[in-house]
């Protein structure tokens, strides 16, 4: 069997990766020690970095993405946090992506995160329920569509079509420069 042949046959055999947003909030973005460290928690916790980028929001961004939660007590709060400064947006491919990166994040109460789940990044980062360091989508659906709030350019369905076995069967390179994976023929 060739190489090519033994790389599809276990693309076929194994669980296709999924996709999932993650963030790291401003307060943590704030801090460049806590940043390196949640950066390093991705690599180290077997996320592929397909995409990474800096932004800041505008107020309007930020009730856009969390119109969901209008109305409830924190909104304001939340909106006004969100836009408050420089965050950073990940595209993150693993196995159960989704809910193993919001198992890393940990509960969204900060105190119960402390509690409950001492080693999950909000317990050790966090600072309060608003301020709690990190987002992480809900459900494949939601990834998606935050993909493509935070990614327009991005397109999850020929990204899984095209680089996910690769991805899969590990031929991805962490580029230290670029901080994110890239497969051979990118570099
Ligand atoms: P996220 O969307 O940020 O990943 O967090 P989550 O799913 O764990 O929590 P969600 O209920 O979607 O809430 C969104 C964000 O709103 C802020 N929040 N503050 N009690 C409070 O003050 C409160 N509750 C929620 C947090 O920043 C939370 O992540
Ligand atoms: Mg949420």
């Amino acid at each position: 069997m060739s190489r090519v042949e033994a790389m599809l046959l276990t693309a076929r055999l194994s669980k296709a990766l999924q996709l999932t947003l993650a963030v790291i909030k401003p307060d943590a973005v704030a801090h460049p020690v806590m940043l390196e460290a949640l950066h390093q928690r991705i690599l180290d916790d077997n996320f592929a970095i397909v995409r990474c980028k800096e932004l800041v929001w505008k107020r309007h961004d930020s009730e856009r993405f969390y119109a969901e939660h209008a109305g409830r007590f924190f909104y304001q709060r939340l909106v006004e946090f969100m836009s408050s400064g420089p965050m950073r947006a990940y595209i993150l491919a693993r196995e159960d992506a989704v809910s193993h990166w919001r198992e890393v994040m940990g509960p969204t109460k900060v105190f119960r995160a402390r509690y409950s789940s001492p080693a999950t990044i909000r317990a050790q980062f966090g600072l309060t329920d608003t301020r709690n360091t990190t987002h992480g989508s809900d459900s494949m659906e939601s990834a998606h569509r935050e993909i493509r709030f935070f990614f327009p350019e991005f397109c999850p369905e020929e990204w899984m079509e095209k680089e996910e076995p690769l991805f899969r069967f590990g031929e991805m390179k962490y580029d230290q420069q670029r901080q994110i994976h890239m497969l051979p023929t990118q570099c």
